[in-house]
């Protein structure tokens, strides 16, 4: 709002429609990473706000949290954790189950790579029903007794903008769906 990098950050996504599925018009952030100053001014927006609030731990969502977390984490100068599909983490790990349309799919952390007194960020390309967000502030927040900070990401409905679904956790969005 107000912010003009905002504008061109939005027309870097592309909308494929029905992709992957029928009536989905799916937020393909690729050519976003493609245009060098619209995902510079990504970043640096998250950076700005982030790197006063004392953030220790940035935990990036599989997978396109992915493509943002690290480079934040790198700039704030928190450690980057990735929260993973299930089976692809070794070691001791939990987990947290979300709604699909169909079923139930889970996000996975490893015990190890949190601190209860940790002050965690978690980033994301998009939220949608807010189940995948859920999930990751309950592994860190109730399960490792993290302080979720906030959730940020790049594309977000309005709606979604202060709430986070279950837990009321501040949700941090740059753009809408277009
Ligand atoms: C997408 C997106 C978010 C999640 C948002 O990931 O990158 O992680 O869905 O949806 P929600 O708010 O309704 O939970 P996807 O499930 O496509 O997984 P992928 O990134 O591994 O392809």
């Amino acid at each position: 709002k107000g912010d003009p990098r905002l504008e061109a950050i939005s027309q870097a996504i592309r909308v494929v429609p029905h992709f992957p599925k029928k009536g989905i018009m799916f937020q393909d952030i690729t050519t976003l990473l493609l245009d060098h100053k619209a995902f510079q001014d990504t970043v640096d927006i998250f950076v700005d706000r982030y790197r006063n609030m004392d953030i220790s731990v940035v935990a990036g969502i599989e997978a396109r949290g992915f493509m943002f977390g690290p480079s934040i984490a790198l700039a704030i100068g928190a450690k980057f954790v990735p929260l993973r599909k299930p089976k692809k983490l070794p070691g001791k790990v939990i987990c947290e189950e979300y709604e699909l349309e169909y079923g139930t799919d889970c996000l996975e952390m490893q015990v190890d790579a949190v601190q209860p007194g940790d002050r965690a960020l978690i980033v994301d390309d998009l939220v949608a029903t807010g189940g995948t967000l859920s999930a990751a502030i309950r592994l860190l927040g109730k399960r490792m007794g993290a302080q979720v900070v906030e959730c940020g990401c790049v594309v977000g409905l309005p709606e979604v903008k202060g709430q986070c679904r279950l837990n009321g956790k501040p949700v941090y969005i740059l753009v809408e769906p277009r």
